[in-house]
């Protein structure tokens, strides 16, 4: 598969040898703006075509090689073209691909592996929901636990990402994204997520402000809220900037829940299947949720989306309560349960623990270089580097996340932006990425920081020579998210004009 024993990836990238855009991806790239609507997003960040992935790397049409650390934004954990999953594909696709609701061996054999590695009270308790996406997915949580509760009114947060469909989008806090549906808010509660570089609800204090304020919602009879039957949380906010909120957040959003008779609807679509390091990101908080929601990496990179929820929270549901032509799909299920299989027996999830804090170290050491660096977070393969105008004020500088974003392009290098005013690059590269490859990167990143600094135009080309790394180049850091040295934290708050 690759000219390099046990890569994955391609070897040699990042190789550029025609400044993307090159000719080739010129023309299709035209040829999709001509025929394709307008509202697309990605080319505008990542004008390229793709040909062919390999691991965590992808060729594109030009013959350009990149270095992926967007992962389809966390669809690829165990990167593209996995070989257990294209052989599972293979065996599947001999026999079944499309059978509504009727169980096949797939469907079967998924369930099992899911059920096995689900968290807290649902591990081998759960039931289980399918569909297709993780909008989706947020949908039915909801609905289920209007159903169960008998309630209606979801807290969500700040920052929240869960997709855009008629219902989620409203879940979704972005004012964009409202701006686009037709569709009415139904109970939203917003409540702001703790977030220890921007706090709204008090710093230094973990999660006691925000606690204190559900605590408000719902003893004081003038709140303005009629009833919550769920709180729906990421474990880290994805969309919203890979913040990783205090220790006692989710500890103490269980306790809140238990008192109060309220179901917690854990978002681990984007932190999911060993993205931080752990199968599912609540598992290091201990916390046990009622209702998870699973979708991008769970089918290996073909659509498939999953409810699961404990067996016991309702008695009986009426049949046809949640519908979908297209969930499950027997393809999609064979590398879902293949994805599940290669998390749970290699060691993956134990490299993704060590490498992540000594990447975080690394790209601490980075902004301790370049000042432009406000705050590097995250925890295992998720993690956040914050630019902002200056360190005091903390004002947001998106405007430099994104020619960061073009500078690493041209570079051979694919990273995302996130955040308010998409002032976060994120790291959430395949975690099957090989070490080299992840110092080939850091070099990149740093070059292309440097240039900007420079104000120099992003270099085009290739970058510098890769410098070829042995094993413990990456220097081992203790095993836990570490608090940024960066900046110390500071009370109130520092809000940016909202260009979003
Ligand atoms: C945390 C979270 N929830 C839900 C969604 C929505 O998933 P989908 O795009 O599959 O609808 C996303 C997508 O980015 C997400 O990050």
């Amino acid at each position: 598969m690759t000219d390099r024993a046990g890569w994955l990836s391609f070897p040699d990238a990042p190789r550029i040898v025609h400044p993307p855009p090159g000719p080739r991806s010129r023309e299709l790239l035209g040829d999709q703006a001509r025929w394709e609507t307008d509202a697309v997003g990605y080319p505008h960040y990542f004008p390229i075509a793709p040909r062919i992935g390999q691991g965590a790397t992808i060729e594109d049409v030009d013959g350009n090689r990149f270095i992926d650390w967007v992962g389809g934004i966390c669809v690829l954990n165990l990167g593209h073209r996995h070989p257990r999953l294209v052989a599972a594909l293979e065996r599947q696709s001999e026999e079944i691909w499309h059978t509504l609701e009727l169980p096949t061996e797939a469907r079967v054999r998924f369930l099992k592996e899911l059920r096995e590695t689900l968290p807290g009270k649902l591990h081998n308790h759960a039931r289980i929901f399918f569909s297709v996406t993780g909008g989706d997915c947020v949908e039915t949580a909801v609905n289920l636990a209007d159903f169960a509760t008998g309630k209606r009114g979801t807290v969500a947060f700040s920052g929240a990402y869960h997709g855009v469909h008629g219902g989620a989008v409203h879940l979704t806090s972005g004012r964009r994204y409202h701006a686009t549906t037709s569709f009415p808010s139904g109970s939203v509660i917003r409540v702001p997520y703790p977030d220890p570089y921007r706090p709204v609800l008090g710093a230094d204090e973990g999660a006691a402000g925000t606690i204190s304020y559900l605590e408000h919602l719902v003893n004081d009879p003038h709140s303005g809220v009629d009833a919550i039957s769920s709180v729906l949380v990421e474990p880290i906010l994805g969309e919203g900037g890979y913040v990783v909120p205090p220790d006692d957040f989710l500890p103490s959003l269980r306790e809140f829940c238990d008192r109060h008779g309220i179901l917690l609807i854990v978002d681990e679509v984007q932190t999911g299947l060993g993205r931080t390091g752990k199968m599912w990101a609540v598992e290091h908080s201990g916390v046990s949720p009622d209702i998870v929601c699973i979708a991008k990496s769970i089918g290996g990179g073909l659509p498939l989306a999953v409810v699961a929820y404990r067996d016991d929270l309702v008695r009986e549901l009426p049949r046809g309560f949640h519908l979908g032509t297209f969930r499950a799909n027997a393809l999609a299920l064979a590398a879902g349960a293949e994805t599940l299989k290669v998390l749970r027996e290699g060691d993956l999830l134990d490299r993704t623990r060590h490498r992540g804090p000594e990447l975080l170290h690394r790209f601490r050491a980075i902004a301790d270089r370049h000042p432009m660096i406000g705050d590097v977070r995250g925890r295992g393969f998720m993690l956040g580097v914050e630019f902002v105008r200056d360190r005091t004020s903390r004002t947001a500088w998106g405007e430099r996340a994104k020619e960061m974003r073009s500078a690493l392009l041209a570079r051979g290098v694919l990273m995302h932006t996130s955040g308010s005013w998409d002032q976060v690059l994120r790291f959430m590269a395949p975690l099957v990425i090989e070490d080299e490859l992840l110092e080939r990167g850091l070099l990149a990143f740093e070059d292309a920081l440097e240039s900007l600094e420079a104000g120099a135009e992003p270099v085009r080309g290739a970058p510098r020579a890769p410098r070829p790394t042995g094993p413990g180049a990456l220097a081992p850091m203790p095993v836990h998210a570490v608090p940024s040295p960066l900046v110390p934290p500071v009370p109130g708050r520092d809000l940016p004009g909202d260009d979003a």
